[in-house]
């Protein structure tokens, strides 16, 4: 079986993988730059620097801010200074006890994961960082996450953690990454110490961007000459409508698997458009993400009540959607705002809403779900509601 398979389009498919940090970000530059603007005083006066990097999903924040970071480590260490970094998915780490073990546990990774308060976690923190004369950058990703959960108080209690005795050397730096504007969500205190102007924008990229970032994506990941340039163009163009650099990577690494298992040795846009439509299903995830309650809640019934159907009539999703909201707890609300919630979840392209169906007479409008399995849809709706319920 082995001897039958072709040859790969990929000579470093982990280059492609959502962790990988390229030596460069192509079209990062001014970003690039404005950070080492920033933080250049924690080098040269010893003294802590916050910034916040905003932008929409894919822009490249993450991958910057880590680049940044190894970046800075690597020259601090030629000036003979010790600085070093740790990231925080707040995605993952939503609460201060947590932000502060994983911090914690970059010097000392057997730390116990309970047992100890935040004040003895930073206590302890600060002796390491005392002990090993570095400077710590905190960056804490998809920071909005921490903030709405938990508050900004762990911003004070990282920010205020200079070093006792004489000698005065500040100690942290922090990094908020975050989609959404921050600033609405710090008290005064942490405003002031993340100054407007320490805001760096990171925008969507435009279809030009994005076909050099494939291209230089492809140089890393590909065989010579194992991509044809229209289809670099094609993933360009596909992920241009997001701007999202991330989906751009996906399309590329799926589009180089399903060349490979034609043996085709060559990816085109054939390659591409399948890809593309494999993709399709988690760009659906992601809107899935964004709904409100309500609107959960109108899926799940749509989806309950669509199983073995093409589609449903609006009567028997209310319906449903009445059964739904008691189960939850939630009030149902009145028919016309139902209908709104039937008419958003068409605009999000979750589901058609078209007026009477194959074998309907009359003008009643009828539903029917555009990509996923009612079962699928089911399942997943009532997952995202039962979490959204224990958070709250
Ligand atoms: N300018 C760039 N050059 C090369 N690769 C890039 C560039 N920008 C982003 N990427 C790549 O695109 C992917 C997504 O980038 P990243 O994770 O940094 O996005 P993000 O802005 O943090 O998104 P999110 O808000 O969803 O977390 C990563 O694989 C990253 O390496
Ligand atoms: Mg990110």
């Amino acid at each position: 079986m082995w001897d039958t398979i072709g040859k790969s389009v990929f000579k470093a498919q982990r280059t492609l993988s959502f962790d990988y940090v390229p030596q460069k970000l192509v079209h990062r530059e001014t970003q690039m730059k404005r950070l080492i603007m920033l933080y250049r005083p924690v080098i040269e006066s010893n003294v802590s620097q916050n910034a916040v990097l905003t932008g929409s999903v894919g822009t490249g924040k993450t991958a910057t801010a880590k680049r940044f970071c190894m970046d800075l480590k690597e020259f601090a260490e030629k000036q003979q200074k010790a600085v070093d970094w740790v990231l925080v998915n707040c995605r993952q780490r939503n609460s201060e006890s947590s932000v502060v073990l994983h911090i914690v546990n970059h010097f000392q990774p057997n730390f116990p994961d309970r047992g100890f308060s935040i004040t003895e976690m930073l206590r302890i923190l600060r002796k390491d960082l005392e002990k090993r004369k570095v400077h710590l950058v905190i960056v804490l990703d998809e920071a909005d996450m921490l903030l709405k959960k938990a508050g900004s108080d762990i911003i004070y209690k990282l920010t205020r953690f200079e070093e006792e005795g004489v000698e005065s050397r500040e100690l942290v730096s922090l990094m908020l990454i975050s989609q959404k504007n921050v600033f609405d969500m710090l008290d005064a205190s942490s405003v002031s110490t993340f100054k407007r102007t320490n805001v760096i924008e990171f925008d969507k990229y435009t279809l030009d961007e994005l076909r050099d970032i494939v291209a230089q994506r492809g140089e890393l990941a590909l065989q010579d000459n194992a991509i044809d340039k229209d289809a670099v163009d094609l993933i360009a163009e596909v992920s241009a409508e997001w701007g999202d650099a991330r989906f751009a990577i996906e399309i590329l690494e799926k589009a180089g698997m399903l060349a490979d298992e034609e043996g085709a040795g060559k990816i085109d846009v054939e390659h591409v458009r399948g890809a593309k439509a494999e993709a399709y299903s988690s760009i659906t995830e992601s809107k899935l993400k964004g709904l409100d309650e309500h609107q959960k809640l109108t899926l799940l019934a749509i989806a309950k009540a669509s199983r073995g159907k093409a589609y449903v009539t609006t009567g028997e999703a209310e319906a449903a959607y009445k059964v739904a909201c008691e189960e939850y707890d939630e009030k149902p609300r009145a028919h016309t705002a139902f209908w709104g919630l039937l008419k958003d979840l068409d605009m999000l392209g979750i589901v058609s809403a078209k007026k009477s169906g194959p074998g309907i007479s009359g003008k009643t409008t009828v539903i029917t779900l555009l990509d996923i399995p009612a079962k699928v849809l089911d399942a997943k709706m009532r997952q995202m509601l039962d979490s959204g319920q224990r958070q709250n």
